[in-house]
């Protein structure tokens, strides 16, 4: 992005800091009224974070796991890269179990043995310099996307988004946010609403708070009045993240992505999906292919830790959905922008 631009009004936020010993997770489950980190000092520590939550979001995923192996590589002994594959795969395995939906997790891990294998009798400092190499390249590619997807917002426009994708769900800046801060700052969004995002209240809880530390004036509206919002004509365009971007545009992302893709189509919004292409899955061909996570009902049945269904109520809780990728009209990574996805169009842009 160009040098004009204030990173250090728009971004202030970060959710994964390496001490050299240990990971520092900057804990999402307690935010935003307790600012507090989860140590990590074992790769099993990092895994257990992951399915907690305490770090959430694809790209902070992918990064965490590309730290936690690291961290693995501490426990064992081993004269070269080769012999530490071996040893290291079962830990990178119970960090990939950690969750299943987001590929930029496997993806991280997949680069991570890439580099260990042919290492040399410095396999450790490979593995860290790669990690590291992994959280630079996400905050660049967050910055450059933020001005492509800016780029197709015009003067004036109001934005809804959708759960957080912002600094705490990235290296920094954030993507989908990436895009609301470049617009923000451009002076070309007036007006930015964010979803609760139930049941774990992602938006409610971590965007509204995170564009509250930069001076960015956000509305927060309940996922259910969405529609509603859209027909009043205040918004022109929806801005999400995703989890998974298959082979022909079909796009994992947050439970509720879909019904906001429905109903901006119906009233004439644009959708706009923003990821890096580590989050672009060319192996699978479409949504229907991809593992949903569920996870625990009790999610449903209370709000902040105070239960307000009856006892003994079934609830289902998929936390993510498939938004087809012809209610898409624009995919941005770091390569570029795909409009109106098809697998012809992804093909081209990732091979
Ligand atoms: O369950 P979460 O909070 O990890 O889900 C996060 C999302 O669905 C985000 O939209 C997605 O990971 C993109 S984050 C840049």
């Amino acid at each position: 992005m160009n040098d004009t631009f204030d990173y250090a009004r728009y971004d202030r936020i970060r959710p994964i800091l390496w001490t050299g010993d240990a990971l520092q997770l900057l804990d999402q489950r307690k935010l935003p009224f307790v600012v507090e980190h989860v140590e990590c000092t074992t790769s099993d520590d990092v895994a257990a974070a992951i399915h907690a939550l305490a770090v959430r979001g694809a790209p902070a995923i992918g990064i965490a796991a590309a730290w936690g192996t690291v961290l693995a590589g501490r426990d064992i002994d081993a004269a070269d890269g080769a012999e530490a594959s071996l040893k290291i795969e079962p830990a990178l395995q119970r960090l990939n179990a950690a969750r299943p939906t987001a590929v930029n997790l496997a993806w991280a891990l997949a680069r991570m043995r890439r580099m260990l294998q042919p290492a040399g009798a410095d396999w450790r400092a490979v593995l860290e310099h790669e990690a590291e190499a992994i959280a630079t390249e996400d905050l660049a590619a967050n910055r450059h996307m933020g001005e492509l997807g800016a780029a197709l917002i015009g003067e004036g426009s109001g934005v809804l988004t959708h759960c957080n994708t912002g600094s705490l769900a990235t290296a920094g800046f954030g993507t989908a946010l990436g895009v609301i801060r470049a617009g923000v700052a451009q002076g070309k969004i007036l007006k930015v609403f964010a979803d609760e995002t139930r049941p774990w209240q992602q938006g409610a809880r971590l965007t509204v708070w995170e564009l509250q530390q930069d001076g960015i004036d956000a509305t927060l509206i309940a996922d259910s009045a969405a529609s509603h919002l859209m027909k009043t004509g205040v918004v022109q365009w929806v801005v999400v993240g995703a989890d998974r971007i298959c082979a022909n545009g079909d796009t994992a992302n947050k439970i509720g992505t879909y019904q906001l893709a429905i109903a901006a189509r119906h009233h004439g919004l644009k959708f706009m999906v923003v990821a890096p292409s580590s989050t672009v899955d060319m192996d699978t061909a479409s949504g229907e292919l991809i593992e949903i996570e569920e996870r625990d009902p009790g999610e449903l049945h209370g709000i902040g830790g105070v239960r307000i269904v009856a006892e003994g109520i079934k609830a289902w809780n998929p936390v993510f959905d498939v938004t087809p990728g012809d209610l898409i009209d624009a995919i941005v990574t770091e390569k570029g922008v795909v409009e109106a996805p098809t697998t012809e169009k992804m093909r081209a842009a990732f091979g």
